[in-house]
């Protein structure tokens, strides 16, 4: 059983047609084009209809993994959805998405960690494949970060966008995953949050009025943690294999901010051109559905050849943050 290597047979992913771009953006709230792109690296990101939940953009990434992976829905044998934005509190967005897809019998259940949430959700998926319970786990990471947004907030408004990514864990014979860290700081987890809505201040005409129901950041606190801490973790998955980061192939971090994944890639010792994946620009951060759909983008680009060392690297509310080495 120790020996059984688990990897990714099949990627997708899902971006809603809407794009809203900055100079857009100028008209609704007290910003620029520049500001957005100097501080980010943001240019444009997708916003869902009005009529498409999560749930709705989790099936069609979960589509194309599936095709992807030559498998049929009655073939996973458990579905995980990584999301803060579900379609409501409950039932999990992964049993919507279930009986949406048709996947019949397998178990499907929601984890609730913000940015990190696809990686924890590897973590999960692939212990299951790896014990030998399950063959094929579905996991799919999406978010609507639009029904979150204070779009009368600028210092958040500009960061956020909507989109789904899935991966198919199973065995594979050669490559998979050959690290995992996991960590979280229970006590910042005011930096980032959603104050209303749940037990502690459930929804009321109050807190509607307060603008309660929206995310609400630190971000610059968030800033130094997050360089810190994502450097960090590339460390933990790294050395104990007797690696640097000058041996990783291709680093994809969760897209928060390219100054900070500049920054990362500076500790790391390595050249953000050649091996920092970035497509923020395009999509902003769209929490745990970032970190799935440049996975498959930058398998989809090419920038992932066989045995090549990948790193995923992940840091968000919780706090939280995950690192995956991956051997492709
Ligand atoms: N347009 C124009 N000005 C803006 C702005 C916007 N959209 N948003 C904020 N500002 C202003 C602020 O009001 C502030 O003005 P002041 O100096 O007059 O008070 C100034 O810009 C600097 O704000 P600050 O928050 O210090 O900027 P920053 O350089 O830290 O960048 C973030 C802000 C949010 C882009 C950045 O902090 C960030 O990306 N943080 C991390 C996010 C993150 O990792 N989240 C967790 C993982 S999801």
């Amino acid at each position: 059983m120790d020996d059984k290597k688990v990897g990714f047979i099949g990627l997708g992913k899902y971006l809603p047609e809407n794009r809203l771009t900055n100079k857009e953006l100028e008209k609704i709230v007290d910003t620029t084009d520049d500001w957005i792109v100097t501080r980010t690296g943001i240019k444009e990101r997708r916003i869902a209809r009005d009529d498409e939940a999560t749930s709705d953009m989790a099936v069609r990434a979960a589509k194309n993994a599936l095709q992807n992976a030559n498998l049929e829905p009655k073939d996973i044998d458990l579905i995980i959805v990584a999301t803060i934005t579900p379609d409501m509190f409950f039932p999990a967005t992964a049993c919507i998405v279930q009986n949406k897809l048709g996947a019949n019998h397998a178990p499907a259940f929601d984890i609730s960690v913000a940015c990190s949430g696809f990686l924890y959700g590897v973590a999960i998926a692939s212990q299951f494949v790896k014990s030998g319970i399950y063959k094929h786990v579905l996991l799919i990471a999406a978010e609507k970060m639009s029904s979150v947004t204070d779009w009368k907030d600028r210092s958040t408004c500009v960061l956020m966008g909507d989109g789904a990514g899935a991966a198919i864990l199973s065995e594979v014979k050669e490559g998979g995953i050959l690290s995992v860290h996991l960590g979280a700081d229970g006590s910042k987890g005011d930096l980032l949050c959603m104050p209303a809505g749940g037990s502690r201040i459930p929804a009321s005409m109050t807190t509607v009025e307060a603008r309660l129901h929206f995310l609400k950041m630190q971000g610059n606190e968030l800033f130094k943690r997050a360089v810190k801490i994502m450097a960090e973790a590339a460390q933990k998955v790294t050395e104990p294999l007797g690696l640097k980061g000058s041996d990783i192939s291709l680093v994809i971090p969760h897209q928060a901010n390219k100054r900070i994944l500049n920054a990362v890639a500076k500790r790391m010792g390595i050249d953000p051109e050649e091996k920092l994946y970035l497509n923020i620009e395009k999509y902003g951060n769209m929490s745990a559905a970032s970190s799935a759909v440049a996975l498959c983008e930058a398998v989809e680009e090419d920038r992932v050849k066989k045995g090549d060392l990948i790193l995923l690297d992940a840091f968000g509310a919780g706090l939280t943050w995950g690192a995956v080495l991956i051997k492709w």
